[in-house]
């Protein structure tokens, strides 16, 4: 089946799966994968790096400048580099994972990152995962879908995540977080994480991902006709 080349969006809440459902209609569309929380990911560590955000969350206005010589790429793998180097590991660290919020709040980070996804996305065939990706960066994608699970079901998965590492996470605190993340998410000013008018929901509290392709190809079959 041959995909036009379109530009898919797909937001939700913290755990639903959204990047590896994500990874896996771009492998399966041969779509290339955007992951715009990588990039507020490298920003963070960017700034931890050079000093511009302190360890009460506070954001240096020097880091506006300082975006002018970061440059963040994908390789073919999917890993995240700034330059020559790849970051992938130090982005998903605790440290990185525990400011990342108050730097995805910062109206000209939200900016550059938006500007850096409009430039690795010129062309279509695009799948991009994030908050306000049909929203506000890709307001004209031609298919945008928000993720949701219960936040039970979230919990469950995150507390396998972690315990699957070796850690020891009681369920309650995973739960509370998952919450948390929630609340923020979707009260802050700058693009807060909303439904946009014209996505279609998924629910996936239980499904598979298989039955979660065949959802969404079924979806773009529909929209464009391919049988
Ligand atoms: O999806 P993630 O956990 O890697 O995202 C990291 C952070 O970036 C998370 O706190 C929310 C924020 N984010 C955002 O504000 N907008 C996006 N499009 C993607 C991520």
């Amino acid at each position: 089946m041959r995909i036009p080349d379109i530009t898919i969006a797909i937001d939700g809440f913290s755990s639903t799966g959204k990047s590896s459902f994500a990874k896996l209609v771009a492998r399966k569309f041969g779509f290339q994968y955007l992951d715009s929380g990588a990039l507020y990911r490298a920003v963070t560590l960017f700034a931890q790096e050079r000093g511009l955000i302190s360890a009460d969350n506070a954001v240096d206005p020097g880091l506006r400048a300082a975006l002018d010589s970061l440059e963040v790429g994908f390789g073919p793998d999917g890993r995240t580099f700034s330059g020559e180097r790849c970051i992938e590991d130090e982005i998903r660290s605790m440290k990185v994972s525990s400011q990342v919020s108050p730097i995805a709040a910062v109206p000209y980070v939200r900016e550059w990152v938006d500007a850096c996804l409009h430039r690795m996305a010129a062309g279509g065939r695009v799948v991009m995962d994030g908050r306000d990706i049909g929203t506000a960066v890709f307001p004209d994608a031609e298919i945008k879908v928000f993720m949701t699970a219960s936040p039970e079901v979230r919990a469950r998965r995150r507390f396998d995540e972690l315990a699957a590492k070796g850690g020891n996470p009681v369920y309650e605190e995973v739960l509370a977080n998952i919450q948390q993340r929630d609340y923020i998410d979707s009260h802050r000013e700058a693009s807060p994480l909303r439904r946009a008018d014209d996505a279609f929901g998924l629910d996936n509290s239980d499904m598979t991902m298989e039955e979660e392709l065949a959802w969404i190809t079924g979806l773009v079959q529909g929209k464009f006709g391919i049988l």
